[in-house]
């Protein structure tokens, strides 16, 4: 296997050199997601052969919110298949703010499981028979992708409960055109409960590379997700995952990635690494500007680009592609 002292070395360098970027602002719009300290900064990375590396506040627990949304959407994958989840959910980028009360116009579907309105008729797809049982059954599954025992943080949950009324008009729009059934509560306690588990940055590293390691925990070798559906989230977070920055993300770094509005950012590098930034000040999209910042860095120096050729020498994750000299 690789080593990783490089990628250490550069984690350490990329923590100092954005730990003094103040730009952006912590989310207000949920009361008790406008409580966080700014100035918190973790990274994190693990490698699909189970070694890790963390700095910062990597213990810090932050509440997931929207990074629960390609793994809820793999849940529906798992729970009805791609023909009945894809029935319920499109997979098309919708370039608008990830709130929007929209559905495609062409489809009358929500655009992508990666916004609101996808991750809502997920939360129906997934709900369970009680309140209780689709939350625990999210639980189980994130838990073992993460190696430890997650919680929700009730406080947060109630907070987003209490102020979700644009939520609420989504769910009831899905419910309108048919997209969700009569359920609606209960399809809103369970997305309002996906989006408060609590995680640290450390776990959604791991989360990260259980993905890249095509749903088996690295450290522990649990399977937390069927392989055949890892390449559909990570489909969904490469063209989505970032909102209405998602283009340019997957030009600039071009990784399957996910944000959420407590400052998390999990990216994907297929079958090597996870990587994990939290820092909870927000650009005007909502996505945490020193993780954007320091993936792209993260990116370039590794020439971790899907799509990157030019530089291979650097690219030492991968297998270097054959040279003249090498035959
Ligand atoms: O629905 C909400 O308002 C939030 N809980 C969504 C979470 C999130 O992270 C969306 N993105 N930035």
């Amino acid at each position: 296997m690789y080593d990783i002292s490089e990628l250490k070395r550069c984690i350490s360098d990329l923590y100092e050199k954005h730990r003094g970027n103040n730009q952006g602002d912590v989310a207000s719009y949920i009361p008790e997601l406008g409580k966080a300290d700014p100035d918190l900064f973790g990274i994190s990375l693990v490698t699909v052969d189970g070694q890790e590396f963390s700095v910062g506040d990597y213990q810090h627990e932050f509440t997931i919110q929207s990074i629960i949304k390609p793994i809820a959407f793999l849940l529906a994958l798992e729970m009805h298949g791609r023909d009945k989840t894809l029935a319920h959910v499109g997979v098309e980028p919708s370039g608008d703010a990830f709130n929007s009360v929209e559905l495609n116009p062409r489809t009358r579907l929500p655009y992508n499981p990666m916004v609101n309105a996808g991750d809502i008729s997920v939360a129906s797809l997934i709900k369970g028979a009680s309140p209780e049982a689709g939350v625990s059954a999210l639980l189980d599954r994130l838990g073992i992708a993460a190696g430890r025992d997650l919680r929700i943080d009730e406080h947060v949950r109630d907070s987003e409960a209490t102020t979700g009324s644009r939520n609420r008009a989504i769910a009831y729009l899905l419910h309108n055109f048919g997209v969700i059934d009569d359920g609606i509560d209960h399809t809103l306690h369970q997305y309002f409960s996906q989006c408060s588990v609590l995680v640290n940055c450390r776990d959604l590293a791991m989360i990260a590379a259980t993905i890249a390691n095509i749903g088996e925990n690295p450290a522990t070798g649990r399977e937390a997700f069927a392989l055949t559906y890892v390449r559909d989230a990570m489909a969904a977070m490469f063209s989505c995952g970032m909102y209405d920055y998602s283009g340019e993300w997957a030009y600039r770094v071009g990784v399957p990635a996910k944000s959420g509005v407590a400052g998390g950012l999990m990216a994907v590098i297929n079958r090597q690494l996870g990587i994990a930034v939290f820092s909870p000040r927000l650009d005007e999209r909502g996505n945490s500007v020193r993780g954007i910042a320091v993936c792209t860095d993260l990116a370039e120096e590794f020439g971790l680009h899907a799509f990157e050729f030019m530089n291979p020498g650097s690219n030492f994750l991968r297998d270097a592609p054959p040279t003249e000299a090498a035959g």
